[in-house]
């Protein structure tokens, strides 16, 4: 065994979704390193935000096992799965942040779950989370209403942060941002991913982002992973789809900002 491969923090192996007797996965694989940023791609509805519901535990598999930590969630009793979640935070495709909280009340919200903390410690928790996240401290006060949309995206991070996960999902979190709030949210990431060790499973579909930020890249088309690898690999690879996405205008500016 190669000595410096890092433990698979994910591991799915054939794994099989469907939903009645459509299928979206069929003999998907994917494992995703310790301490990485995996950057999941793929046309619309190929079925990233399934396979990241079905890597935490919302859409159970027809097929296959997925390992998370090492454990299969699936399987597992529920204390083990209780502490499965605890060791990971999730910032769902549009951010769903609950809009009758304000910002400190939302990310209180799995503290007072699964800490069973309140008051003023919890207060204390949230704030610490809010200002991780580069929002200011008068933010927590906020409705999720009065927040622009890059700041609800931090919001909702700060949330996903609450219970000090080791990994991290993140299902197109700069969508919808302007190319330099997208780029602020980026660099957040990387620095939390490199402050806390953070692991990372990151659907996205905007090219700076692989670029800027992944350090691996999966891509996800006929119903399992065609290719994972660096991103510089990835993007070679003789598919349509890949080489639609990565050499079109948009790919070939990504590809020029990054160089320049
Ligand atoms: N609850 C559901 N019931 C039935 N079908 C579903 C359900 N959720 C998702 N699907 C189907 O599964 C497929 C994959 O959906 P998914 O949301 O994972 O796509 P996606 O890759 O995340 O797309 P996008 O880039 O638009 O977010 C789609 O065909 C979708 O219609
Ligand atoms: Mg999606």
């Amino acid at each position: 065994m190669d000595k410096s491969a890092k433990p698979n923090v994910i591991e799915v192996r054939d794994l099989r979704t469907q939903f009645d007797d459509v299928v979206v996965h069929n003999d998907l694989d994917l494992d995703v390193h310790s301490g990485e940023i995996m950057g999941v791609v793929g046309g619309s509805g190929t079925g990233k935000s399934v396979l990241m519901r079905a890597i935490i535990g919302l859409k159970r598999p027809s097929n296959g096992t997925v390992r998370v930590f090492g454990d299969e969630f699936y399987e597992a009793d529920e204390k083990t799965r209780l502490s499965i979640e605890r060791r990971w935070g999730v910032l769902f495709q549009g951010g769903a942040l609950f809009s009758s909280l304000t910002v400190a009340q939302n990310v209180m919200a799995p503290i007072r779950e699964h800490l069973h903390v309140e008051g003023e410690l919890a207060q204390d928790m949230a704030a610490l989370k809010i200002s991780m996240v580069g929002l200011p401290p008068d933010a927590g006060a906020k409705y999720p209403s009065e927040l622009s949309g890059g700041m609800k995206k931090r919001a909702g991070l700060a949330r996903a942060l609450a219970l000090d996960p080791e990994l991290v999902f993140l299902d197109e979190p700069t969508a919808g941002l302007d190319p330099i709030g997208a780029a602020k949210f980026d660099e957040l990431i990387i620095n939390l991913k490199e402050s806390l060790g953070l692991t990372v499973f990151m659907v996205t579909h905007d090219l700076d982002t692989l670029h800027a930020a992944c350090d691996r890249v999966a891509v996800l088309a006929e119903k399992h992973v065609i290719e994972c690898g660096p991103l510089e690999e990835v993007r070679r690879a003789d598919h349509p789809w890949i080489n639609e996405y990565f050499s079109g205008p948009r790919g070939r500016a990504a590809l020029v900002a990054k160089a320049s």
